[in-house]
């Protein structure tokens, strides 16, 4: 009985273990959060186990093949695409997604040959391992109006259309020219990173560099990282960033063991969050209003 007993419970440990690694952490190397620079590395063997091909136009057909991404990012670039011709008639193209470590070194090794040095092409293009294309939640997009990665995109009405509505599928604009201090790079306006609607609203809110999100959020407890709604993340951000950081402290320190505990945490944080015209239901629906 007592044997019995023993095999159940390591029966019960293991099928919770498994479940438990099957979800990488939101910062871990598989998580959507996951930053990537030249300070934070990611190893020459990562690579996402699910990518896939969006089913998005290219710039030319050979791209096909460059433009794969984990499955998350792929489906929502896919709505966002289809968003930019609904709405406004749109035709956008996606020019470079996953990148393996190696692509990655080849890349910027031809970018040292170009620009004459390695300091020079640090502002354009990130050594092997640095990044976030390896991660598979970046795509670089252009539009059939204009077809170059360069800095003229932002002022195109698909680029300033991106800039404003990226957020709304879970993407961020990455390297911004006022960023360029803190990110390293110069501006970037065709490259965007795939965080999730909440974590991308929020960043794009705040108007801030990925770097400073990703440096305090990593502070956050994880339910709220997975679970927290677009407006309890920009107002916890907030305070942490611009005030004087008490409720971020609060939210961090709430003891919150239960799944219950959790939602009740959440809810009671986003109620006293919700901006003007913004139920509660609507903000615990996941939509970015
Ligand atoms: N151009 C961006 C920084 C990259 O190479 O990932
Ligand atoms: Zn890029």
């Amino acid at each position: 009985m007592r044997k019995a007993f023993a095999v159940c419970f390591l029966c019960l440990l293991l099928i919770a273990s498994s479940v438990s690694s099957a979800f990488a952490a939101p910062f871990d190397d598989d998580g959507l959060l996951r930053l990537v620079n030249r300070e934070e590395k990611i190893t020459k063997k990562y690579e996402p186990a699910d990518l896939v091909k969006p089913n998005v136009p290219t710039n030319k057909k050979s791209q096909q093949e460059s433009i794969y991404m984990r499955a998350e990012a792929a489906a929502a670039l896919e709505k966002m695409f289809q968003a930019a011709m609904d709405e406004q008639g749109y035709t956008l193209l996606a020019v470079s997604g996953y990148r393996a470590y190696g692509l990655q070194q080849v890349m910027f090794n031809n970018k040292v040959a170009a620009v004459g040095s390695k300091e020079k092409a640090w502002r354009k293009v990130a050594p092997a391992g640095a990044s976030e294309h390896q991660l598979g939640l970046a795509q670089d997009v252009i539009c059939d109006n204009y077809r170059y990665l360069n800095s003229g995109f932002a002022e195109t009405a698909e680029g300033q259309w991106l800039y404003a509505n990226c957020h709304r599928f879970g993407f961020i604009v990455r390297y911004l020219k006022e960023w360029d201090d803190i990110t390293g790079y110069a501006a970037e306006p065709w490259h965007f990173r795939y965080l999730g609607v909440n974590h991308a609203a929020a960043v794009h809110w705040l108007n801030i560099p990925y770097e400073t999100y990703a440096h305090q959020a990593m502070l956050l407890p994880e339910y709220i990282l997975t679970d927290g709604n677009a407006y309890l993340l920009y107002g916890v951000m907030d305070n942490a960033l611009n005030g004087d950081g008490c409720l971020f402290e609060e939210i961090c320190d709430a003891a919150c063991e239960t799944k219950e505990q959790q939602q009740a945490t959440i809810e009671e944080m986003t109620a006293y969050f919700l901006p003007e015209g913004i139920t509660l239901e609507m903000a615990l629906s996941g939509q970015v209003h």
